[in-house]
């Protein structure tokens, strides 16, 4: 099975990544989990990675804690949209298992130093924080990174933050850019992948149904937040941001993109975290992400309700 660890801030749709993934042995060994300040503060965000795995009977997947600021700005949250404990919906239950002593960051850079060239793949779902400072602080270890791959930016979908802007990245611009200069391998799902999984009303009946105490809590959490988006967007569903990248890790052709040049913005005000994105290669800068822009939209939702029926 493939090494992953998260960097996550959950979250009602990182509660959907994390699931999919622990649902996924054969596949996906999950080292374990970084919460990290986003979505909510970090208090609630290693709670929350906590009970996600308690609700999956995954007490042993440790979880760390990260970051609880960004590196180059305050903290901006987003409870309007995940509610005050940043996983407002379900009543979960208590987690078991205790948070980890040893720092998120710590526990990063030992298990790369102990990992062979190109073991391990880090898959985040919040602010690039965590990543920014691993190498900052240890970047002899980015030949041990088989891959990044994070739901960040946005290319033709814009900002949902601002105008410009995609939360994850526009939380933390200064780690974002760190991560896209670094020469590590990266796989981004943008808004634009993931505005187009919609979590229509059917979709949600069915996750409901699937009869598992998993089905049910995700799709409580999911009812949640996709209340705002509806009225937000004004769509008939809400988009399914974080399990685009436990998908792509799944199922990787259910995906299709670009390689091309990503710069962050980390400067003005106006577009403070944008993701500026040369998807039409006219700059001539070189390329450094995979950025995705298609969706089996189908398929991903096929994958998705199957591996959350397969948990308790
Ligand atoms: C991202 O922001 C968070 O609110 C979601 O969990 C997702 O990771 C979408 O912009
Ligand atoms: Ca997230």
């Amino acid at each position: 099975a493939r090494k992953i660890i998260f960097d996550t801030d959950p979250g009602q749709d990182d509660m959907a990544a994390i699931l999919m993934a622990l649902a996924s042995p054969q596949e996906l060994e999950v080292l374990g989990i970084v919460a990290v300040a986003g979505n909510v503060p970090l208090a609630h965000t290693e709670r929350n990675a906590r009970k996600i795995c308690e609700l999956a009977g995954r007490g042993d997947v440790p979880v760390f804690a990260g970051s609880e600021q960004p590196m180059g700005r305050k903290l901006v949250t987003a409870e309007h949209v995940h509610g005050k404990t940043g996983l407002d919906g379900p009543d979960l239950p208590e987690p078991k298992a205790k948070l980890q002593a040893k720092p998120g960051i710590d526990f990063l850079i030992e298990t790369l130093r102990a990992a062979k060239d190109g073991e391990i793949t880090l898959c985040t779902l919040g602010p690039l924080t965590d990543i920014g400072l691993l190498l900052t602080r240890a970047p002899e270890l980015k030949p041990k990174i088989r891959e990044i791959v994070m739901m960040a930016g946005a290319y033709f979908e814009v900002g949902n933050i601002t105008p410009a802007a995609e939360f994850n990245v526009y939380v933390d611009p200064t780690a974002a850019e760190i991560v896209f200069k670094s020469g590590v391998p990266i796989t981004v799902m943008p808004l634009d992948v993931t505005h187009q999984v919609l979590l229509i009303q059917p979709r949600l009946d069915r996750l409901a149904a699937l009869g598992n105490r998993s089905g049910k809590a995700l799709a409580e959490a999911l009812t949640f937040s996709r209340t705002f988006d509806v009225n937000k967007y004004g769509t008939e569903g809400a988009p399914l941001h974080d399990p685009t990248v436990t998908a792509y890790l799944l199922r990787p052709e259910l995906f299709g993109g670009r390689h091309i040049n990503v710069e962050i913005e980390t400067k003005s005000a106006l577009t403070m975290g944008m993701t500026v994105a040369d998807y039409w290669r006219v700059t001539g800068r070189p390329a450094n992400a995979r950025y995705m822009r298609e969706v089996d939209v189908e398929g991903f939702f096929g994958l998705l309700f199957e591996r959350i029926a397969r948990l308790p």
